[in-house]
């Protein structure tokens, strides 16, 4: 294994950078790695691994979505990984969905008001509830590793639609909560599980 794409969307731009830091991470271990917006990925046939990464835009990036549907064919010879950048979580202590390790970032997940009786967006905003779209696109192929990690956000920049629905929904502050070093840790470890499949 030697060329790994680390592939991104993005609604905002605050995955631009998680996805450079992913890859940064990953070149460390000697791989060739492009670090590429998904509207410049052409074949996946020259990579021996890929990491997609992309936002919680009212479920997963659509277009991150759409690219694991129509990519599920390359993905039984490639192994994949997959990020999540979110701002709201609700802590449930899990760490795998459907047989797939996930890797939460420690500061992302709120423990519900009422552990036996969830709210909606408390129901919503289960790992299970984000992650199953994920691993429905690529089946039957599971990603080796998932990686779910707090982003980025900007009130100021959405349009009003959006702003509904992260105030009603979301229910979360706007601001930076990126967590560099939870990044760098899952991403340390990008290699070893790519390889291993
Ligand atoms: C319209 C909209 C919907 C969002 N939906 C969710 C969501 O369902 N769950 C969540 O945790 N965060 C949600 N977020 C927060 C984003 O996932 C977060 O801000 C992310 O870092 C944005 O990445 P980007 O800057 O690359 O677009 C939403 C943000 C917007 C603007």
């Amino acid at each position: 294994m030697n060329r790994i794409l680390v592939a991104y969307a993005t609604m905002a731009g605050s995955t631009v950078e998680v996805a450079q830091v992913v890859g940064e991470e990953i070149a460390k271990s000697g791989l060739q790695v492009d670090v590429l917006p998904l509207s410049e990925v052409q074949e996946l046939a020259a990579y021996d691994g890929v990491v997609l990464g992309g936002p919680m835009i009212m479920g997963w990036h659509r277009a991150a979505l759409r690219f694991l549907k129509k990519n599920r064919g390359a993905f039984q010879r490639i192994p994949l990984a997959v990020f999540v950048t979110a701002m709201s979580l609700t802590q449930t202590g899990e760490t795998s969905v459907g047989g797939v390790p996930v890797y939460v970032d420690e500061k992302l997940p709120r423990p519900p008001e009422n552990e036996g009786r969830l709210k909606f967006r408390e129901r919503y905003a289960r790992l299970a509830n984000y992650l199953r779209p994920i691993l429905t696109a690529t089946r039957p192929v599971k990603p080796v590793s998932v990686g779910v990690f707090g982003g980025r956000l900007e009130y100021g920049r959405l349009k009003w639609w959006a702003v509904l629905f992260v105030m009603l929904i979301v229910q979360a502050p706007a601001g930076e909560r990126r967590n560099w070093p939870a990044i760098r840790s899952w991403a340390a470890g990008l290699p070893a599980a790519l390889q291993a499949e």
